[in-house]
């Protein structure tokens, strides 16, 4: 079984989209496997962004929960936090010395931000190749992500190419898993779901915010007699993807009869969403009030990557002839 890694930053607390689109898919995969997989918080990527101590902090102790809520199970993946494991700066640098310097100007997410320059700095402009170094130090096989990441993971591989031509068979070359289905979970605007356009689900929040924040979702003025399109609706497009196959297909039908108000339809789902994360959300609480156990679990999960990351950098650093 091909060896499965990913991260996710530590930028914000995770949301129904990173949690529909990332997190849970990539859990399945790996649970369906018995060898171990590779979970990690980027929090080293994050700091590009994010640079108040507490934020950081908080914001990596509710990533945290959230994989565990979700059904990581720490003694079987290895999970922890990037910077746990600082080997990876180390390697990060011999990778730049392989990286030429237009294909990280034209990465998506460099470019994106190089109207304001003065605002960019090298942390953001050399963002891709501290991911070849978190892929290439673990010798993953498999990275599950989303559609945004392909280009970065196309870069690892031309990465990791260069490197094996000049010392030989040395890095594994990873490929990327891009589940295109699930990609856009639409946020409470109409727009992808994301942490920069504050148009999120949280669904670990009180029930009263819960449901606040799924009654403001954006919906057209169709009056409440007349039929709707549940392809276009914003509510029925989250829903969809977490109520039970038949309730999809009841609130469907109930769309397309007439008769169907979107405050009624925006219940459904704010039930749905208690309904499907009801054991998440228990776990959650559980875990965030005891941030010293969620330390220890990553304590141990970085005492076990590091001995992973130590083997493969000792490798390369024979190989470029540094011992
Ligand atoms: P955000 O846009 O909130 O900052 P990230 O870029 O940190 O999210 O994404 C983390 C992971 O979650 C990525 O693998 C991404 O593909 C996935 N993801 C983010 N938003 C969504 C969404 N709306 N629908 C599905 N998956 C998403
Ligand atoms: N760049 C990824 C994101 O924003 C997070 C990430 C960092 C990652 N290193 C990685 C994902 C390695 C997969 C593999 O979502």
């Amino acid at each position: 079984m091909p060896r499965i890694l990913t991260g996710i930053q530590s930028s914000g607390s995770p949301h129904l989209g990173n949690i529909l689109g990332a997190i849970r898919p990539a859990l399945a995969l790996s649970n369906a496997q018995q060898e171990p997989s590779f979970f990690f918080i980027a929090d080293l990527h994050s700091l590009t962004t994010v640079r108040n101590p507490q934020e950081l902090k908080k914001n990596t102790l509710e990533v945290a929960a959230t994989w565990l809520a979700c059904g990581l199970n720490p003694q079987k993946d290895y999970f922890y936090r990037q910077s746990h494991v600082p080997e990876v700066c180390e390697f990060t640098w011999y990778l730049n010395c392989f990286t030429p310097y237009p294909m990280l100007a034209n990465a998506h997410s460099f470019k994106d931000k190089s109207a304001n320059l003065a605002n960019v700095n090298a942390g953001l402009f050399i963002y891709p190749v501290l991911m070849a170094a978190d892929i290439l130090l673990y010798e993953a096989e498999v990275v599950p992500v989303g559609k945004d990441q392909k280009q970065h993971l196309e870069i690892t591989r031309d990465i990791a190419g260069a490197f094996n031509r000049q010392y030989g068979d040395i890095l594994v070359i990873p490929e990327p898993l891009i589940n295109e289905q699930v990609m856009v979970i639409p946020g409470t605007d109409g727009r992808k779901m994301s942490k920069s356009y504050n148009n999120y689900i949280n669904i670990f929040d009180s029930e009263k915010d819960l449901r606040k924040k799924v009654m403001s979702i954006v919906t057209d003025s169709t009056p409440v007699e007349a039929p709707k399109n549940p392809d276009t609706c914003n509510v029925f497009q989250v829903y969809k993807h977490i109520a039970p196959p038949d309730e999809v297909e009841s609130l469907r039908q109930a769309y397309l009869a007439g008769g169907l108000g979107y405050g009624k339809a925006k219940e459904l789902l704010y039930e749905a969403v208690l309904q499907n994360f009801q054991k998440e959300r228990i776990l959650y609480q559980e875990l965030m009030q005891d941030p010293a156990q969620i330390e220890k679990t990553l304590k141990q999960g970085e005492e076990k990557a590091r001995e992973v990351a130590l083997k493969v950098l000792n490798r390369v650093r024979k190989a470029m002839g540094y011992y």
